[in-house]
């Protein structure tokens, strides 16, 4: 059995990958276990969202100590030049999803991608995987899911992240992207150690 602990203060996406992991790795050969940890990390201020995951999951691996993932998130908004960006956290918790649709008033454009990056680090190897998914900031703010899945509406979908369930969420998401790109890496890396 190996443990991979996932280190964030967002019980949410813990739920998201928790569950798309069950789906992906049904059989489980590698005995992976992805375990919740949530150690207080300082967040450093960076324009790349790379650099903050990184950086979090070599903080996260000195508290816990045992291989960890971390995932940043920012939300980009094409009309905003790509305000939040990397201070999605930020404004979520100051202006949030009321804030935003102010900001964007009455135009038309609303097109904006979410992005998420996964940093795994198990004091040896720092590894990284991205995912993205495009759509645009809705006109209300549609009273279902948490962060700013409440205005986000994924391309070619009628309602926002947060009326999808979990599952479609999950084939489609930013988060789901680049966390199947980190357990499609894990598990050759798990193989190739035990061949
Ligand atoms: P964080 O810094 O990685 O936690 O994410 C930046 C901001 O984006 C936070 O306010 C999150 O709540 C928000 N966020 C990240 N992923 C999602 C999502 O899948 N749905 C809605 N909001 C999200």
């Amino acid at each position: 059995m190996t443990f991979v602990y996932f280190a964030s203060s967002n019980e949410n996406k813990f739920l998201e990958i928790q569950s798309l992991f069950d789906v992906e790795n049904k059989e489980n050969k590698e005995n992976v276990k992805i375990l919740f940890s949530s150690p207080a990390i300082k967040e450093i201020q960076s324009d790349s969202i790379i650099e903050v995951a990184e950086d979090k999951a070599k903080k996260a691996f000195s508290i816990i100590k045992r291989p960890v993932i971390v995932e940043d998130d920012g939300l980009f908004i094409e009309e905003l030049n790509g305000f939040p960006g990397v201070y999605s956290s930020f404004a979520f918790k100051t202006i949030g999803n009321k804030g935003i649709l102010s900001l964007l008033g009455n135009n038309e454009k609303r097109r904006a991608r979410f992005l998420s990056v996964f940093s795994f680090f198990d004091g040896n190897t720092i590894e990284t995987f991205g995912g993205e998914t495009a759509g645009h900031i809705a006109t209300e703010i549609f009273p279902s899911g948490w962060g700013f899945d409440p205005i986000f509406k994924p391309e070619d979908e009628e309602l926002t992240y947060g009326e999808l369930n979990l599952q479609r969420k999950n084939d489609i998401s930013h988060r789901s992207k680049a966390f199947r790109q980190f357990l499609k890496w894990y598990k050759l890396k798990y193989n190739h150690h035990n061949n």
